[in-house]
């Protein structure tokens, strides 16, 4: 299922609508935000959706800051599941490939380790330790819970075996995951709310990283498993800063290779100091870039990322100096009146409104 020309209104630059396609026309279906606090990249975030539903895509967005109360405009089309409560959605769970082929004992308990240790920061004795528990308790059965991790766990009595404890004894009392429903995801998909919101409130900063690093990682697994063409979808990742982009990590299979299985991301982020060397490449992988008000500090490596030539570097750097509340400047492809794309170019889009 794709869906062919979905184009959105971006704004006004020189009097002129301007338009971007989120369709096989475009390289991909990424978009990046960047701009400081109270710049405007949430507001335009829910602009776009709500441009985007009308062409029939599916939104599946990540709420990292409790903010989607406030998306009023859009509440007749969004749906929130409260992770913490809902377990329609359980990462835990061993997967099949393509083929059908059930994940085996060490993968899983590898997939898992890798995930929990990334977002957790654990050092090599604990991803040891914890791939050894989470192996045992996942040998001859398809899912686990935190509480058979903490199980198996308890058997040492290692400071870093405590340490692991401490951190996951919360996510075994709540009893997250646990009472999974068959086809969550596909569930999700077929809901007749285009937007679904998958809140991760109540939960610490770090477990929301934890959370949403397993739910995106069984979102890729369902993706694979069930193959390309079935979905036409926008991943909304609205302060991205919470996850990691390194490869191997699931929001860099979806920048990679989310065109496969129709998945665009939306990434909003205040700052790109927010992630390592590695990661950045990952975080400019999007074929439209929007910068809002970038931090003085920053502009400047900014353009450098995003400019071929010192001469268009320095074009750019003067439209960020001009920016205020609701502009931005767009880097990427527009539609021409024509229908056909432009090419590669740098516009200052104007999209103040009353909300
Ligand atoms: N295009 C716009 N037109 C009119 N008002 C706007 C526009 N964009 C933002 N605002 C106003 O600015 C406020 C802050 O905007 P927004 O929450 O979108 O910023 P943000 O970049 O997402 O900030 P943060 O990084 O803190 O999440 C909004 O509540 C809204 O009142
Ligand atoms: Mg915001």
């Amino acid at each position: 299922m794709v869906v062919k020309n979905c184009k959105v209104s971006l704004g006004m630059s020189a009097n002129t609508e301007i338009r971007y396609a989120f369709d096989s026309r475009s390289e991909n279906n990424h978009m990046l935000l960047l701009g400081i606090s109270g710049s405007g990249k949430s507001t335009q975030l829910e602009c776009m959706e709500s441009d985007v539903i009308n062409f029939g895509k599916k939104i599946i967005e990540f709420d990292f800051s409790d903010s989607s109360f406030a998306k009023a405009s859009l509440a007749k089309q969004s749906r929130t599941i409260n992770i913490r409560n809902d377990s329609s959605i359980s990462p835990l769970i061993k997967r099949c490939n393509v083929y059908g082929q059930l994940e085996d004992t060490v993968d899983f308990s590898k997939r898992i380790t890798d995930l929990l240790s990334g977002a957790l920061r654990f050092k090599a004795l604990q991803q040891s330790l914890l791939y050894d528990a989470i192996k045992q308790a996942s040998t001859g059965c398809n899912q686990i819970t935190f509480s058979d991790i903490l199980d198996w766990l308890s058997l040492s009595d290692s400071t870093s075996a405590i340490s692991i404890r401490m951190k996951l004894q919360y996510f075994a009392d709540i009893k997250i995951f646990e009472g999974r429903e068959a086809n969550g995801w596909q569930k999700l998909f077929q809901h007749p709310k285009p937007i679904q919101i998958l809140s991760l409130s109540g939960f610490r900063s770090d477990e929301r990283k934890v959370i949403a690093e397993l739910l995106l990682d069984d979102l890729r697994s369902y993706l694979v498993e069930y193959g390309p063409g079935q979905n036409d979808f926008i991943l909304v990742l609205d302060e991205c800063q919470n996850l990691r982009l390194t490869s191997g990590m699931p929001t860099s299979f979806f920048l990679s290779q989310g065109r496969k299985y129709g998945c665009g991301v939306w990434l909003a982020t205040q700052s790109p100091q927010y992630f390592k060397r590695d990661e950045l490449a990952q975080l400019y992988q999007p074929a439209l870039i929007l910068n809002f008000q970038p931090n003085a500090e920053e502009r400047s490596k900014i353009c450098r990322k995003l400019a071929k030539d010192e001469k268009e570097r320095k074009r750019l750097l003067e439209m960020f100096e001009q920016l205020g509340r609701g502009q931005f400047v767009a880097s990427g492809r527009f539609l021409k009146k024509s229908g056909i794309l432009s090419n590669r170019t740098h516009l200052l889009i104007d999209n103040l409104h009353t909300l």
